[in-house]
């Protein structure tokens, strides 16, 4: 489907405003892929599929996943919002023809990161927290360290999600300790050498 159709497509789908968000992830991708030298194309369309599974309202996250064979685990049945994730994958293969693997990923680890993420992921798990639409109390300073360096911000937003959490007696899903662990650890490693 070309990137046009999809575009289309998403903003029939989705409400007014979680559409502009995917706009603004969509341009934002872009120009943290150019800084950073991941592919463009891929980020505009990762950025703008992103939230694709929001289409569906989140009260029915946990049957659908059910309905179509994929995993919930613990956490996820108990903030259910996480499965736009993993729903998001299977709706961008199945109403977007998505098949590249690497735009996948960067769908499917967008919301809690992970470890071993490609640079593509990492561009859209950030360009997700910066976009221009959003405006929490330290958005100003995650921009400034997303133009600072890819791991740093990565570290940057994974503490501050992890804050937001621990503030609301919410759950911190794994995936996310994992991934802030990895990158801290190889932080550690760099200033050894
Ligand atoms: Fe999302
Ligand atoms: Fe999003």
């Amino acid at each position: 489907m070309k990137f046009q159709a999809m575009k289309d497509k998403l903003r029939a789908s989705l409400p007014t405003k979680r559409f502009e968000h995917s706009i603004g992830v969509c341009d934002t991708a872009v120009e943290i892929a150019s800084r950073y030298g991941a592919d463009k194309e891929k980020a505009a369309i990762a950025g703008l599929l992103h939230d694709c599974a929001r289409k569906i309202p989140t009260r029915e996250f946990v049957d659908k996943a059910a309905e179509l064979g994929i995993p919930v685990d613990e956490i996820e049945r108990n903030q259910p919002i996480l499965l736009h994730a993993k729903l998001g994958v299977y709706y961008a293969r199945e109403d977007f023809g998505v098949e590249d693997p690497e735009i996948l990923d960067a769908i499917r680890w967008h919301t809690t990161g992970a470890p071993h993420m490609s640079l593509l992921a990492k561009v859209i798990y950030l360009a997700d927290l910066v976009e221009p639409h959003r405006d929490f109390a330290t958005v100003g300073a995650m921009r400034q360290m997303v133009r600072e360096g890819l791991d740093k911000a990565m570290i940057a937003a994974y503490a501050n999600t992890m804050d937001y959490l621990l503030a609301q007696h919410l759950l911190i899903h794994p995936d996310c300790l994992e991934g802030y662990n990895e990158l801290v650890l190889a932080g550690k490693q760099q200033k050894k050498e």
